[in-house]
């Protein structure tokens, strides 16, 4: 589901930014470490600040990202460009990604999964274009939020089968992932790195 003008905003500002750099990327890099030399996938890419931090932070060699937002994916192109081929963008579905299965050693989320009404159908996508072994570094933003009748009134969101902490927790171990660390915040946001187990 795509962002109304409000959300756009929250997210495609210097304090969103400043959040995602400073306190988000450390908080995953903390819980599930670098993956150096990787080649990532980074889905619901928006702008693209998440792909530099993919690339910076977390030092992957390569990094594909997409979004539903032909908008976002020209704003992520207008940023990314001085990353030459390191980067790759297009708009796409997480419901329906665009690569081979067993293609990534890492694939990002920062706050993208909750705008998916079919949204366990993305954990398992993620997980088929994982390869074995490989993590899934996620922020998300929970039924707390989501819900609230001012959040709500505020931003667009699907309404139905939002998850809670424990809800995504149990999602990511019923699609087969193994979790790594997980961490939470006044039960409207969470953290998880998970990985797809070796033999699988
Ligand atoms: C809350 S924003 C986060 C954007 C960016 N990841 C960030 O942290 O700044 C959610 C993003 O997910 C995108 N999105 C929503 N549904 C999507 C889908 N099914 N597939 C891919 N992207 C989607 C939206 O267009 C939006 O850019």
């Amino acid at each position: 589901m795509l962002l109304n003008r409000f959300e756009k905003l929250l997210m495609n500002n210097p304090v969103r930014e400043a959040i995602q750099r400073h306190l988000e990327a450390r908080w995953l890099l903390a819980m599930g470490g670098p993956v150096a030399g990787a080649r990532a996938l980074e889905i619901g890419c928006g702008r693209g600040v998440g792909t530099e931090l993919v690339l910076d932070v977390f030092r992957a060699e390569h990094v594909d990202a997409f979004d539903l937002d032909p908008d976002m994916i020209a704003r992520a192109r207008e940023r990314l460009a001085p990353r030459g081929d390191r980067v790759r963008l297009w708009v796409g579905d997480a419901e329906h990604i665009d690569a081979e299965a067993a293609t990534y050693d890492a694939v990002f989320d920062f706050g993208i999964v909750h705008h998916v009404p079919r949204w366990r159908d993305v954990l398992a996508e993620v997980y088929r274009v994982l390869k074995p072994g490989g993590r899934f570094y996620a922020e998300e933003v929970l039924a707390k939020l989501i819900l609230d009748p001012v959040w709500s009134r505020l931003t667009d969101h699907p309404s139905a089968d939002r998850f809670d902490g424990e809800g995504f927790r149990a999602a990511l171990v019923a699609t087969g992932f193994e979790i790594v660390a997980s961490k939470g915040l006044l039960d409207r946001f969470v953290w998880f790195v998970a990985r797809k187990p070796t033999a699988s």
